[in-house]
This record gives structure tokens, sequence and C-alpha cells, in this order.
């Protein structure tokens, strides 16, 4: 198949392309468009025959749900049984935005888009693109990450051509995304209601508005797989690249000399062994390196700018001429908490505590 690649500006995108690709949706094609966390495969929730092709094309497991994406709250009520008084505050204070939030789902989702759950994940995304397609499609969008299943998610149109290429009608580029990576999950099901994955609206924000406790799985903080995986999705490995990746823990973050020692250890004895090794550090201890090949992954003042740059180079780790690459660690606290979790996921685990 050939695939459509148009490009379109983020902020102000032009209508007419997007009506035409909504009238792509409509028709049961496959597009993948950009949100503010990471690019999005999507087809329209009602046509099962599309629904199923975004799974086949990934590669993913028919019993991983997928995420629906809505321009408004009418769809959100098209979509789930009902909406609990949390969530409302929840909805009020963050959507449009990077949260989804787990509700029952109604009669009318079919169960290809909830992997046979009885639960749907539902998002009302921020990126003008996105909301745009959606409303224009006139549809809410069944839409997980577009990469290949076990890749780290896209971030921008040459991430997704990569994976996906030939095999979907559209890829609709409009460049980098914000956030880079994907949205905090919310189980508003259950009271106290559950984190199910940390992402770019941090958990302090969530408990501020909220007000009340929140259970934080070990599983959202990457930390195990449990068998019994109450997100689906954490019982797959994620976020890989297939090299391996050592990340260096701290249990104080307000002195990174020990880090930055253990990193420099590492990095010489693989280097005795005749392995080609990649630092990832960041802006402040970019500098201690010196003799061992360093990327800046972002400033320690500044996690979002980490966030962004994550899944750039845990692909680049994949492409460039190295044999293993050891990431620093980062303070669980903001976003850092989303980065934990993927940085833990991606290692396996080929982690140091110090
Ligand atoms: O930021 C994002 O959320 C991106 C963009 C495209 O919106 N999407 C995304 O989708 O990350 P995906 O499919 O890569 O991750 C969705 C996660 C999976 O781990 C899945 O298991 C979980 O959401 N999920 C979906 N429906 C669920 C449900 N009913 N109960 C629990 N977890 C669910
Ligand atoms: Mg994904």
């Amino acid at each position: 198949m050939d695939t459509e690649i148009l490009k379109v500006d983020p902020i102000n995108p032009d209508i007419k392309l997007l009506s035409y690709c909504a009238q792509v949706i409509r028709n049961g094609g496959l597009i993948a468009f950009p949100t503010e966390t990471v690019y999005g495969l999507g087809a329209c929730i009602y046509i099962e025959k599309a629904v199923k092709r975004i799974y086949l094309v990934k590669n993913r497991p028919m019993d991983n749900p997928l995420i629906i994406h809505i321009a408004n709250l009418n769809q959100l009520y098209e979509v789930v049984r009902e909406v609990p008084r949390l969530a409302l505050k929840l909805i009020e204070n963050a959507w449009p935005g990077p949260l989804t939030l787990i509700f029952k789902k109604s009669d009318k989702v079919p169960y290809i888009v909830t992997g046979g759950l009885e639960t749907v994940a539902v998002r009302m995304p921020a990126h003008p693109v996105a909301l745009k397609l959606i409303e224009l499609s006139d549809c809410p969008i069944a839409a997980p990450s577009a990469n290949l299943a076990g890749k780290p998610s896209p971030t921008n149109a040459r991430h997704v051509i990569n994976d996906l290429y030939d095999k979907i009608e559209v890829i609709i580029d409009a460049g980098d995304t914000f956030f880079g990576v994907e949205s905090t999950i919310l189980n508003v099901t259950e009271d106290p209601p559950v984190l199910l994955r940390p992402g770019p609206l941090p958990l302090e924000k969530l408990k501020e508005i909220i007000g009340t406790e929140i259970i934080v799985p070990d599983f959202a903080r990457g930390l195990y797989d449990s068998k019994i995986a109450l997100s689906p999705g954490t019982k797959y490995r994620h976020y890989a690249p297939s090299k391996p990746l050592i990340l260096v823990e701290s249990r104080n973050y307000k002195d990174l000399k020990p880090i930055v020692f253990k990193i420099r250890e590492l990095c010489n004895e693989f280097k005795s062994k005749g392995k080609k090794v990649m630092i990832i550090a960041t802006r402040e201890t970019y500098s201690m390196y010196e003799g061992c090949k360093t990327i800046i992954i972002g400033s320690r003042n500044n996690l979002y700018e980490v966030a962004r740059n994550l899944y750039k180079i845990l692909r680049m780790v994949d492409e460039l001429d190295i044999d293993i690459a050891i990431i620093e660690g980062f303070e669980e606290k903001g976003i850092g908490l989303a980065i934990m979790n993927r940085l833990r996921k991606a290692s396996g685990s080929k982690i140091t505590l110090i």
C-alpha cells in the first residue's frame, strides 16, 4: 500500500487537508496522527474491520486494549456507562490534555476496542491536529501509539514512517509532539483511584485536583510486571531498545558524583572488553564523562525536556554503532515518575542502584 505523508502545521492545521483525513477514517482507513504526547494510530471505533487492522499492523496482542480519543463530552457519554463524580473534577481540570481515564464501557463500544474488557480507556487530546481530526471524522477514534509493538512510542513522523510505512493509508506529519511520553492513565472505576501509568500530568497534580489518595502500584513505577496485570498493557514488554540499556539509579540525586563514578566505572569495564558504549547523560553531568562517548538527554532542572527527548534517544540506541548504552536515573517527582517508569521497563532488569 502507498502511504500518503501529509505535512500540516501543528498549531494552525489546514482544515481541507484534515477533512480529507477524516474522510479516510470514515471509509475505514488507518491514520497516524500527532497528539500532544506521542503519535497515535487511529481508526473509527465503530468500524470493527479497521480497528482489527490496528492490532495487525502493529503486531499487538488482541487483548491489549486501545484508548478511545474524543473531541467533546457528547462523545464521552456515547462510549461510557457512567461518569463517577471524581472523574468530573479531572475532566473539568485536565481535559483536553494528557490524561486517560478508565470507565465502565457503554454497549455501543465494540469489544475489539477494549480487548474484551467491560471497561474502556478514554482521553480528549489537546493537540489541535488530533482534536480537529476527531471532530471532523464525527466518530470517536481508537488509537494506540503508532509504533510496532515492543518499540518506543513515536514522537515524530519519521519514527512512524520507520515502523508503519506501506501498512496504513495516511501519516500526518506535524513535527515533534509536545510531551514525548504517553498520557497518564488513571482508573476511576476504583475508589481510591489507581494510577495505571504515570505520564505528563503528574501524580502530584492529580491528587491536588481530586483531593484524595491515589493508589500507585509497583508496576506504575516500572518496578515489576505483575502477572495478573491491572492494566493489560503492563504485562507486555514495552519501550525497549533491542540493545542492552543499563539504568543507574541513585537514592540521592542531590549529589551526582556517585552516579557519575559508577557510570564511568561501567563504561571503562565494557570498553576493556571491547564493547562500544554510549552514555546518556544530563547537561549537568555531560562534562564529567571524558573519554566515553556521551550524549545529552536534557537538563535535570527541566525534566519535561528529558521526557521530550527520551524515545528519540532510545530509538537512537538501536540505530547507532554501539553495543550498549548506560543512562542516569532521575528523581520520581513530577514527570520524573513517568520517565523512570519508561526507563525501568526499557532496561529490563539491568538496573544498578547506588
Ligand atoms: O498518550 C497516549 O495515551 C497515546 C496517544 C496516542 O494517545 N496512546 C497510547 O496508547 O499510549 P497505547 O495503546 O500505546 O497505550 C494504552 C494503554 C495500554 O497499556 C493499555 O493496556 C491501557 O492503555 N488500557 C487501555 N484500555 C484499558 C482498560 N480498559 N483498562 C486498563 N488499561 C487499559
Ligand atoms: Mg503503546
